[in-house]
């Protein structure tokens, strides 16, 4: 299958590394009003953690630090998961960030030359944005480099105070600024480069005499100024890459940021993307060029689309792939496997361990789970097949259920290749249809059934006549059925001169 995968956010790696990247993530995160630490909540297909860590992670850091307290049981669970060689520092108490930075830096005694600190709840960032401050540090050989931007709407953040020649000389968190500070638009980042020594050397003189008393890592800057140590500052060049994230409004804002660069990549890449507005797709997840995405689409995890397929409308698909020139409508699908040309919905609910062969067809209210189903079979209408393997080119009749639960354990059904299974029936597994089999409709299977046999299993039919008639007279029944029997009587009497034509 031809791919196209999103781009990982970001660019190529840089050519200037860093030694350890340590992510400030143990503040409460109070304004999310949340019981989830605030870098876990989730948005385009990671945690805002996970984000920053898939950011700085081409940057092959020696060491990744990251500074857990909040939550910290939750977070250091997470971190295993999806960094396992990420190392969790406890800060005890949240004395602010210059504080989370001293620990984290304590943990690792050894680590020398340049490190990247940043911010955990900045889940917009970009390789190529962190590469380029990394890269201007070296350059000019700073002690500091912090990353800026120029924003429309300072309100919250920390300002970057320049001198009349232009040179950083301090930052100034907005509730510690004068009124003219306050117009500053340029504001900290929260992602900052610094040479390990000196980094330890002004983290061990940073005071709390602050609005909120705590100890600010943007503090450091000025004390090196104060040193004559060599500082400078990096405007990002998309100024949304450093945007926080700091209540859900804010997440909101971050999750539709991240889904509008990954659509633009896509759209630039030759998938057709017929609403924007209504399609979100996982940074993970991949889609590739001549594919169709129609309203109302989500792709999360692990999803491909391959070329030619067409998604939606209105389709959830979760760590699902789609075959070339597949389609799959209205359909919620999870862990499937849908192979090329296949058909999906609408209305259909693929679950884990569906794998579909070229040109199945799934249709319409059916539930699939743990089942293969082979090329060119079909399950058209209203069925439940779990625990089943379907071979090649079956047809399973409408309203059927692979009856594959007994209360206490699941068993498997096995439909061989060119079966036609009549409609309402149910397969009590375990058992197996063989090849070339048919069933007849309402069958209840719970033998197997030999391969080119019509299996029969239901009752046969017994119809008792005139018991409308007897049992309920009267009604619009017995008069429908009195009618019926005269015409029946009437056109087959030849003698009767008003014959069959006679309908009145
Ligand atoms: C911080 C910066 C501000 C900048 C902004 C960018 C400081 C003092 N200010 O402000 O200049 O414009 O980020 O978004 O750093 N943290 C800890 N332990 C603590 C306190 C904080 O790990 O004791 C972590 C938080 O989890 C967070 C980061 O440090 O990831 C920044 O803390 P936060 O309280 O969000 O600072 P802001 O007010 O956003
Ligand atoms: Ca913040």
């Amino acid at each position: 299958m031809t791919r196209s995968h999103t781009p990982p956010p970001g660019g190529p790696a840089p050519a200037a590394g860093v030694a350890a990247v340590v992510v400030l993530a143990a503040g409460q995160g109070t304004r999310m009003r949340s019981s989830t630490p605030k870098v876990l909540h989730p948005l385009g297909g990671r945690s805002m953690l996970g984000h920053v860590l898939a950011a700085t992670e081409p940057l092959g850091a020696g060491a990744t630090v990251v500074v857990v307290g909040a939550g910290r049981d939750a977070v250091e669970a997470h971190l295993a998961e999806i960094a396992p060689k990420a190392l969790p520092v406890v800060q005890e108490e949240q004395r602010g960030s210059g504080h989370a930075a001293a620990v984290a830096l304590a943990a690792v005694p050894d680590v020398e030359g340049p490190v990247l600190l940043v911010n955990g709840d900045a889940p917009l960032l970009r390789t190529g944005t962190v590469a380029a401050l990394v890269e201007e540090h070296a350059r000019a050989g700073n002690a500091l480099t912090v990353l800026t931007a120029e924003v429309d709407e300072p309100t919250g953040l920390g300002r970057i105070v320049r001198d009349t020649g232009g040179a950083v000389t301090a930052i100034v968190e907005e509730r510690d600024a004068t009124p003219e500070q306050r117009t500053i638009r340029e504001i900290n980042a929260g992602v900052y480069v610094g040479d390990a020594t000196a980094l330890r050397r002004a983290l061990a003189r940073v005071g709390q005499d602050n609005d909120q008393g705590e100890q600010y890592l943007t503090d450091v800057l000025g004390l090196l100024v104060d040193e004559g140590a060599p500082v400078g500052g990096v405007r990002a060049e998309d100024p949304d890459d450093v945007l926080g994230c700091n209540d859900h409004r804010e997440l909101a804002l971050r999750r539709r940021q991240l889904n509008d660069r990954v659509l633009d990549d896509l759209m630039r890449s030759g998938v057709t993307v017929v609403d924007p507005a209504t399609t979100w797709v996982d940074v993970t997840a991949a889609v590739a060029p001549d594919a169709v995405l129609h309203p109302g689409v989500q792709l999360h995890g692990t999803t491909s689309v391959a070329a030619g397929a067409a998604v939606g409308p209105d389709s959830t698909l979760q760590d699902t792939e789609v075959g070339e020139e597949a389609t799959v409508v209205r359909a919620h699908c999870v862990g499937a496997v849908v192979g090329p040309r296949v058909s999906v919905g609408p209305f259909a609910y693929l679950r884990p361990g569906t794998r579909l062969g070229p040109g199945a067809k799934v249709g319409t209210f059916v539930e699939t789970k743990n089942a293969d189903v082979g090329e060119g079979s079909k399950v058209p209408h209203l069925s439940y097949v779990g625990d089943a393997t379907i071979g090649r080119g079956t047809n399973i009749g409408a309203a059927t259920v692979f009856v594959n639960y007994d209360g206490v354990a699941k068993h498997h059904t096995t439909i061989g290749d060119h079966a036609r299974t009549g409609a309402d029936n149910m397969f009590v597994a375990p058992v197996t249809v063989g090849d070339g089999a048919y069933t007849a409709a309402g069958s209840v299977i719970t033998t197997d059934v030999e391969p080119g046999a019509m299996a029969v299993a239901r009752a046969r039919q017994r119809n008792v006549a005139g018991w409308v008639r007897r049992r309920r007279p009267g009604t619009a029944a017995a008069e429908a059925a009195a009618a019926a029997e005269e015409r029946a009587g009437a056109s087959r009497s030849p003698s009767d001169p008003s014959g069959a034509d006679d309908d009145q």
